[in-house]
Parts: structure tokens; C-alpha cells; sequence
């Protein structure tokens, strides 16, 4: 129960606990991934068609964004964040890739986009909505933005179902995870959030039902390395 209180409350400064970790983000996420999060963004990538202008939200430090790019998936990329000090990274990853023209880095909340309906051709999201203090509303503003017969793109992680494996992560994700998170960021508390807040996060069906409660159709996943992430894919008629 304290623990759902604390990850509330994260959640409402989410963008503060990523401006501290940033300059330490792209590094530790390689590692603590063992690199297996290249894959999982590149599965992602993959699974979408070609398309003008995109939205990635939690752009983060742009890896999915520029992946998009550099995959020819999208024209012109608007990524948001609220964590400024992640977008400056990325706005340095985009310059020194030459791509800084296409994609443009933008201070706003999911929750609430300055954008109007229909906007985007796709939109996506990398390991971004369990952060939100509303995940439906940040679902329903998704769903908003896109154009009539426009794909939405999710990963987010989740739980691995075999249970040994599930057994062996949960030690891997509670303990060694947190400490090296707190040695190479120097933050006490962010990598335990992190942590926490996928243990508390819906995956599978269960997010699947958010998705079409908020209007999404042709809703799938797939399971990502036992389920550790999950790739979601859904459509707006
Ligand atoms: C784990 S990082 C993911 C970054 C990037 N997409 C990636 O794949 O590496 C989560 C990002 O979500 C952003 N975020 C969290 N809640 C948000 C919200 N409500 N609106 C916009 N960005 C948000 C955070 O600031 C952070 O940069």
C-alpha cells in the first residue's frame, strides 16, 4: 500500500526523477539490459509501415525516434517529454546524426497534448506510459492526435510468465537492478521507483483492455524475451 503511495507520487514529478537520471540513461539502460534493448526497440520499428509525420512520446533521448528515422518509418518525428534534460540529450543524439531537422523535441504532457485531433500518421511510445499519473488519459489524448487508420505503437515492460524464469528476474529486477542504478546514476530512489513501477504496471490483456476502452481496435501484443517487455500494436478505425 506505501509502495503504491510512493510510485503516486513519483508519478506526479516524473519529469524532475528523469532530468536526474539523463545523463546516466542511455548507458545504464544498455546495460542493465545486457544491450537486449536495442532488439526490442527494433522489433517495434519493424512492425510499422511507413508513414509521414510521427509522434513519439516520452521521446526520452530519442532512441526510438531516431531508429525511426534511420529505418526510413517515418519523414519528420515530434517527440514530448516532460524531462528536459532527457530531450537535450537526444536533441545532441539528432545533431550528431544529421537529423536534427526532422526531429523536433518538444516539452509537453501525454495527458495533455498541445496538438490538434487527427494530426499524426502514427503514433508511439517507449517505456513511457507507466509513468503517467492517468494512464488512460494519456491513452485517450493518443488516440485523439491520430489520424483516422492510424497505428499506435507501445513497449513497455512486464512480467515473464514461466515461473522460474519469473523467479530468476524478480531477484535480478529487486535487488541487483536498484544498486547499480543508484551506483551509476548517483540517485538513491530513481531506480527503485523504476523498478516498482513496473512490478505495479498492468501487461498483456490487461493493458490491452485500456486500449480499447479508449476506443483502439485491432489491439495485439507480442511478448518480448519471455515477457519482460511487450510490444503493443492497435489501430483507430
Ligand atoms: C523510461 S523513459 C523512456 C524514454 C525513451 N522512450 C526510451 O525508449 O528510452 C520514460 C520517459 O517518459 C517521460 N514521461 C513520463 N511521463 C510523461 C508524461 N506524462 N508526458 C510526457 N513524457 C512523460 C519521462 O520524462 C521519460 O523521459
Amino acid at each position: 500500500m506505501n509502495q503504491l503511495k510512493d510510485i503516486e507520487q513519483q508519478k506526479r514529478h516524473v519529469g524532475h526523477l528523469f532530468d536526474r537520471i539523463a545523463h546516466s540513461y542511455d548507458g545504464l539502460n544498455h546495460l542493465l539490459s545486457m544491450g537486449i534493448d536495442r532488439c526490442w526497440r527494433r522489433q517495434a520499428v519493424q512492425s510499422m509501415k511507413p508513414v509521414d509525420k510521427v509522434l513519439d512520446i516520452a521521446v526520452g533521448t530519442g532512441d526510438l525516434a531516431l531508429l525511426l528515422l534511420r529505418r526510413g518509418k517515418a519523414n519528420q518525428v515530434i517527440g514530448i517529454d516532460l524531462s528536459t534534460e532527457m530531450m537535450r540529450i537526444g536533441a545532441q543524439k539528432a545533431k550528431r546524426r544529421g537529423v536534427e531537422t526532422r526531429l523536433h523535441f518538444q516539452e509537453a504532457n501525454a495527458q495533455n497534448m498541445p496538438f490538434p485531433d487527427e494530426h499524426f500518421d502514427a503514433v508511439t511510445c517507449a517505456y513511457g506510459v507507466r509513468n503517467f499519473a492517468d494512464l488512460d488519459a494519456g491513452l485517450r489524448e493518443m488516440y485523439r492526435v491520430l489520424k483516422q487508420g492510424g497505428e499506435l505503437t507501445i513497449l513497455e515492460f512486464g512480467y515473464p510468465q514461466n515461473k522460474l524464469i519469473r523467479w530468476i528476474y524478480d531477484r535480478y529486477f529487486t535487488t541487483f537492478l536498484p544498486l547499480i542504478g543508484r551506483l551509476f546514476s548517483r540517485d538513491r530512489t530513481a531506480y527503485t521507483y523504476l523498478n516498482q513501477s513496473v512490478k505495479h504496471f498492468c501487461y498483456g490483456d490487461d493493458f490491452v483492455a485500456h486500449l480499447q476502452k479508449v476506443g483502439f481496435s485491432g489491439t495485439c501484443f507480442r511478448r518480448q524475451t519471455f515477457g519482460i517487455s511487450y510490444l503493443y500494436k492497435a489501430r483507430k478505425l
